[in-house]
């Protein structure tokens, strides 16, 4: 033979149909009644509850009892809830001094990855994955070491010292404080920025089986520590078609620059000899406006006018782009949507969170989707995830001897 020749696939059919599915653009990985998502009706709903209203009426650690206990909580389990994430915010200073080493350019995302993957280290011993209680208890060290861990990225990034969290706050004005407090004074957090900060929580908290969710699924599958299965969510939320989009947007509006700018990088995203996409628009399940999108626009026009920044030229930029794209015949045939990161970017900037940081936030809030997700498969039965794979390769041949 002069090539490889497709092996004929009948002899793995024999247990039932083989399915080839790139990107799985149809095949269902698992079971789960954690989120439904109707992308082309823009549907998205949590345990039955729609993130419209969750955002709105809920706070970002109810939201977590809601995807984790499949309910929402009443009065005393959200207290005992919130006492046992605060009670277990603070990080081990191994992980503390773990951070240190890395340069202080590293990016974030690479840095928050190892930490969390090294809080396998610190909790490994310490966690039976059979027993509800220990998986209980693991939850709490996620969720309430998540924002610690990512505030710590921040302040290694800047060389300033790391911020200890203060149990007198609540998640959102927690995690501000420890980013942009200052060692040794008292934390000075504004109420607006704190809910904005909270609410982008809540809008990035589960979004059912994505590229980093179904990481984590295929991780955990094999009964590794847990830590290391959210390591690994990590790793795959950074890339710019998931999670990295957020920063990649900034980059973007900031590269278009001016108003003027914007035909020339529309035209470039619609040339099929380009490489160029317009990062913020389009998702695989969304064939119409993501509903995260419309509450996070909302959010965005309320930070701006609080800190007084309506006439930012960035955001003139990003919505002159979302009405071309929304008029566009290009845009319109395919479908191309403004998703949840063309906006979350805008609203941490004028926080003043730098553009590497906006994919950590993302984690930080995603964590407990991607933890519910794995409590769901470790508490039921399951299998290790194991995809086939069409062989296109070399049949078989011998090794060249003398
Ligand atoms: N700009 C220009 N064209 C686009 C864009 C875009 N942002 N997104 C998709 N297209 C085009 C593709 O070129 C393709 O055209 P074709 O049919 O002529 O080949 C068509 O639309 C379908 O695109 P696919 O890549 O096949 O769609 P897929 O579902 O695989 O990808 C994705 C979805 C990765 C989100 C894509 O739209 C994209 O790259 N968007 C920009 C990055 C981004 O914003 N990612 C964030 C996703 S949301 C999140 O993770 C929270």
């Amino acid at each position: 033979s002069t090539g490889p020749d497709v092996i004929d696939v009948t002899s793995i059919t024999k247990n039932g149909y083989f399915t080839f599915d790139p990107g799985f653009m149809s095949t269902a990985s698992c079971e789960s009644k954690i989120t439904f998502i109707d992308g082309d009706e823009g549907i998205l709903l949590h345990r039955g509850y729609p993130i419209e209203q969750l955002a709105v009426n809920s706070t970002f650690l109810e939201t977590c009892y809601l995807l984790l206990n499949g309910e929402l909580p009443n009065e005393a389990q959200k207290q005992e809830f919130i006492t046992a994430v605060r009670n277990n915010s603070a990080v081990d200073p191994s992980i503390a001094n773990l951070i240190r080493t890395f340069k202080n350019d590293a990016h974030p995302m690479a840095v928050l990855c190892s930490a969390t993957a090294a809080l396998a280290a610190v909790y490994n011993d310490q966690i039976d994955i059979t027993k509800a209680e220990d998986r209980k208890l693991t939850a709490y060290r996620l969720i309430g070491q998540i924002p610690t861990l990512a505030a710590m990225v921040y302040k290694h990034l800047k060389g300033e010292e790391f911020i200890a969290p203060d149990s007198s706050l609540d998640y959102a004005e927690n995690y501000l404080h420890m980013t942009f407090g200052k060692a040794g004074q008292a934390a000075k957090v504004s109420q607006v920025l704190a809910k904005a900060m909270d609410r982008i929580f809540i809008l990035h908290a589960d979004h059912e089986q994505n590229a980093s969710t179904s990481t984590v699924r295929l991780s955990g599958s094999s009964g590794t520590n847990p830590f290391a299965a959210i390591a690994a969510g990590i790793s795959t939320l950074w890339g710019p078609a998931h999670g990295g989009a957020n920063e990649a947007v900034l980059n973007m509006l900031t590269e278009i620059g001016t108003v003027e700018n914007i035909d020339k990088f529309v035209a470039k995203a619609k040339d099929k000899n380009d490489a160029f996409r317009l990062m913020g628009f389009g998702h695989r399940v969304y064939k119409n406006f993501d509903p995260r999108a419309k509450v996070m626009k909302q959010t965005c026009d309320e930070v701006l006018a609080e800190l007084g920044l309506e006439g930012e030229p960035l955001l003139a930029i990003a919505k002159r782009l979302e009405q071309i794209a929304l008029e566009d015949d290009y845009f319109i045939s395919k479908k191309l949507y403004p998703n949840v990161d063309f906006y979350s970017g805008i609203i941490m900037k004028a926080i003043g969170i730098p553009a590497e940081m906006f994919t950590v936030i993302f984690a930080t809030g995603r964590a407990v989707g991607w933890y519910s997700h794995w409590d769901e498969m470790v508490s039921t039965s399951y299998k290790i995830g194991r995809p086939r794979q069409l062989y296109t390769g070399y049949t078989e041949r011998n090794y060249p001897t003398k």
